[in-house]
């Protein structure tokens, strides 16, 4: 047995990344609620803990069996983290907004009618996630990224300081972008589209589903990878 039930969800991911996907198909956020324990997170899903600890275990034994190499983010460098943080997640989530504020306006225009309860809301939040977002990721870039690197690459620790100050403000706008997303998952019913959904429609819900799964990934490797090796080279005793 790798995991346990006392095991926090950030901790699981960060050590087999692979248990992302398991926790996505029982529905179970693991970035913005990492600090959860296996345990909790089942009950608060009505899961079977014992089943889903197993599943957990049988698909980290075969990714160890199958050679599966994944970047170990715990030791590799602040900039090569940040790198891929910006170059993947955020590059995605720049290209793919505007697209969905788009495509949520044009299905809540042509089935408003018969789905406008739902389409309203989901146009509204999904609008309220973008441009939540798009501040969040001008100070991860403009503000708190460049005092990481610079922090390493000179080991000024004034510069790992202020970035560190800005942690707790960071983390606040993950809770709050994530709950978004989890309010359009509910009202979307779990992205489930209606019969009479036209091809747009369902584009427009395929869409909105990645953004969650990016996000929840994303969110993933700064509040239970980055954040927490920073917070430790400050506070080496309490981390
Ligand atoms: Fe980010
Ligand atoms: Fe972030």
């Amino acid at each position: 047995m790798v995991f346990i039930v006392s095991d926090r969800l950030g901790d699981v991911v960060a050590k087999f990344p692979g248990a992302g996907k398991v926790f996505k198909e029982n529905r179970i956020d693991y970035c913005c609620n990492g600090g959860r324990s296996v345990e909790e997170a089942a009950t608060a899903q009505n899961l079977d803990v014992n089943a889903l600890l197993q599943t957990l275990n049988q698909s980290y034994e075969k990714a160890v069996a199958e050679g599966e190499k994944e970047h170990d983010w715990q030791t590799e460098a602040f900039e090569a983290l940040i790198d891929h943080v910006v170059n993947i997640h955020h590059a995605y989530l720049q290209k793919t907004m505007p697209v969905l504020s788009e495509l949520t306006s044009k299905i809540l225009r042509v089935h408003g009618q018969h789905h406008g309860a739902e389409l309203s809301k989901v146009h509204k939040l999904f609008n309220t996630f973008r441009m939540d977002m798009e501040a969040h990721l001008i100070k991860e870039e403009e503000l708190v990224f460049p005092l990481i690197i610079e922090y390493e690459r000179t080991g000024n620790k004034d510069k790992l300081a202020l970035a560190v100050q800005n942690i707790d403000q960071l983390e606040s706008e993950h809770a709050a972008v994530g709950d978004i997303l989890h309010e359009i998952a509910e009202v979307t019913n779990e992205y489930q589209i209606p019969e009479d959904a036209c091809g747009t429609y369902a584009y427009t819900y395929e869409k909105l589903e990645q953004v969650e799964e990016d996000t929840f990934r994303h969110v993933h490797l700064e509040n239970n990878i980055l954040f927490p090796r920073l917070r430790a080279i400050l506070e080496p005793v309490r981390a």
